[in-house]
């Protein structure tokens, strides 16, 4: 048997007035008007209003009956509404059906939320009980959004010459930087397969083998610290190209916005998309990352304060450091100032510095250590206006660029200085190659250890490796990285000092990465390429805070899947299979 007759509730419109319909959906709504009972019955098309009559007694009877989140069948023929009793809201709402037949499919038990309104419900129960959650109209529309911008890149790549070619999940460890999960090995044991943080070393393989143009939307695994737009398994639009440069990756992976913002969100956006250097956006907005939807820029003090008789200016500079300052263009009270504080305290600031522009000059508590000269200089640079608040920080630079920025971000949310609704890209280049990782302290890879140097830096190499500039490059929407990629490394030599420069031997090399080397000695074609995170766009697209929201049965913050309790503890059995013994038993589940 088939259920070819039937009619999607969201479809139903006036044109088939008179005609029967089949429809089959959940209940909606219920409204019993005593005499006449109403429902919304609801499916993936949308919503129609269902009259039970008492004309039709065995309907009638049956709808007398019916709960919240049942599953129904209804048969009976469309009805042109009553004036006055249209519903402007539904796009079917100058049509009702009436039910002559009625059949229970599924008896739905009351559900533990609302799921015929979109009110806040706690996360947990909802990840829980995600199938109601997803029968929600703000997560249905956001998994039918997902979907459309994946339809929309695919038709894009494959347009622009892509071949989607998937790559393997079980592999040895890439490093991406974050770390790995571990699959052991049942027919090996004591060995590992890690699940693949990216497919990074088997799309560059693909270059070399002539594949020349491919992409994949593929799920990566990294088991790191979860926040709103992080999950330990995400999706990526991942894809590389042969015998390209930065600007050429740059011009596909644009357009491919353009193409995505245009046909799914009907919200064109201006390409190119502006470039703003890492060195350049680190001066300017404190971070890796800016937010373009506000326009404050930090501003270079250090120059005016040189000789200052203010202690905590002259004694940061005297060291090496500097002084930089903001100009936030409202008035903002002392509990502000205050909060500001703490937000630049919580980057390493020991403090904020800050003055008023008032139509006769500056108003702080710190005005009398500076000299007349200091001022106008000070109002010279920042441009304020009466009203605005100066604020300032004097540190070493790795300090008061990100405390500054944080302060610039969290006055920007503040202060409401943020246009919602609109879409600031914009890619910041030329990263340093290497960074000094704030917990051990030792030199590594800031994208991943393939990326090319500049050229004109590979002389930097053994002596000033932090100085080195890569060919890598972020793409960035409204202070969210959406998107990492580079030019990479296609010599073997040249791959050698680098590993050399992240303390990577060559034996250690040969070991771990002895396949890459040898494929780069058979022909390998130059090459680059580029992923952003698929989760993080249909986030920023669809206006959501967090990408659990636009993926439909997302890990909680806990790296739990609170409906099927994943993980759960290690059985004996599969543990003896593979060889391996707990240290400890499985703590308890969490409730
Ligand atoms: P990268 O590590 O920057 O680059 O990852 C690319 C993009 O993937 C998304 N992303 C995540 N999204 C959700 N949850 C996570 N845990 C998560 N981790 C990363 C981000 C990020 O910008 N192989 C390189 C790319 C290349 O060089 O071509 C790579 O994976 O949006
Ligand atoms: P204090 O002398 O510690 O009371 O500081 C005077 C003002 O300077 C206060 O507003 C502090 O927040 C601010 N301040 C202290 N240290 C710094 C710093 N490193 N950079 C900028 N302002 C600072």
């Amino acid at each position: 048997m088939s259920l070819t007759e039937r009619t999607p509730a969201g479809e139903v419109r006036s044109d088939q007035v008179g005609r029967e319909v089949d429809l089959y959906g959940w209940v909606h709504r219920r409204r019993d008007l005593g005499g006449l009972i109403f429902i919304d019955l609801r499916d993936r098309s949308g919503i129609i209003q269902v009259k039970f009559d008492p004309v039709n007694a065995q309907a009638h009877a049956t709808g007398g009956e019916l709960r919240l989140e049942s599953v129904i069948h209804v048969r009976g023929p469309v009805q042109r509404r009553p004036p006055g009793t249209e519903n402007k809201e539904l796009a079917t709402g100058a049509v009702e059906v009436e039910a002559r037949s009625v059949t229970i499919l599924n008896r739905a038990q009351p559900p533990p939320f609302a799921v015929n309104e979109d009110n806040p419900v706690d996360e947990q129960l909802r990840l829980r009980y995600r199938y109601l959650d997803l029968r929600r109209g703000r997560m249905a529309r956001n998994l039918q959004l997902r979907h459309r911008i994946a339809k929309a890149i695919r038709d894009f790549l494959d347009d622009e010459g892509f071949v989607e070619i998937e790559t393997p999940v079980l592999i040895r460890s890439t490093p991406e930087g974050a770390r790995d999960y571990l699959v052991p090995s049942r027919l090996k044991p004591g060995y590992v397969y890690a699940l693949a943080q990216s497919p990074q070393l088997y799309k560059q393989l693909l270059m070399v083998a002539g594949m020349d143009r491919y992409f994949q939307i593929v799920r990566c695994y990294r088991d790191e610290d979860l926040r709103a737009d992080r999950q330990p398994e995400f999706t990526q639009l991942d894809l590389e190209m042969s015998f390209v440069g930065e600007d050429d990756v740059l011009d596909v992976v644009e357009r491919c916005f353009a193409y995505i913002w245009e046909k799914v969100l009907g919200n064109p956006i201006s390409t190119p998309i502006r470039r703003i250097t890492h060195a350049e956006s680190m001066l300017r907005y404190g971070v890796d990352k800016p937010d373009l939807r506000y326009r404050l820029e930090i501003q270079e003090l250090s120059p005016i304060f040189a000789r200052s008789e203010f202690k905590i200016f002259r004694q940061a500079l005297d060291a090496g450091g500097v002084v930089r300052g903001l100009r936030i263009p409202r008035t903002v009270g002392t509990k502000e100032i205050e909060a500001l504080t703490e937000v630049a305290r919580g980057e390493g600031a020991k403090g904020l510095a800050f003055w008023h522009r008032e139509a006769d000059g500056w108003r702080s508590p710190i005005t009398k250590f500076f000299s007349e000269r200091e001022l106008t200089d000070l109002q010279q640079t920042m441009n304020a206006e009466p009203g605005d608040l100066v604020v300032a920080v004097a540190d070493r630079v790795e300090v008061a660029a990100p405390a500054l920025g944080a302060v610039r971000k969290a006055a920007a949310r503040m202060l409401g200085l943020i246009n919602a609704g609109i879409f600031e890209f914009v890619w910041v280049t030329e990263f340093p190659l290497f960074e000094r990782s704030k917990e051990t302290g030792e030199i590594t890879a800031a994208h991943h250890p393939f990326t090319s140097p500049r050229p004109e830096d590979i002389g930097l190499l053994d002596d000033q490796p932090l100085k080195v500039r890569a060919r890598a490059y972020d793409l960035v929407l409204n202070g969210t990285e959406l998107g990492s990629g580079s030019i990479r490394i296609h010599d073997p030599e040249l791959q050698q000092r680098v590993f050399q420069g992240l303390g990577i031997s060559r034996e250690e090399a040969e070991r771990r990465f002895g396949f890459l080397l040898t494929a780069f000695r058979y022909g390998a074609p130059p090459h680059g390429g580029f992923a952003y995170g698929l989760d993080r766009v249909v986030m920023l697209a669809a206006g959501e805070e967090t990408v659990r929201e636009v993926i439909a049965f997302p890990k909680n913050q806990q790296a739990e899947e609170p409906m099927t309790d994943a993980p759960a503890p290690a059985e004996p059995k599969p543990l003896r299979e593979l060889g391996l013994q707990l240290l400890r038993p499985p703590a308890p589940p969490t409730p």
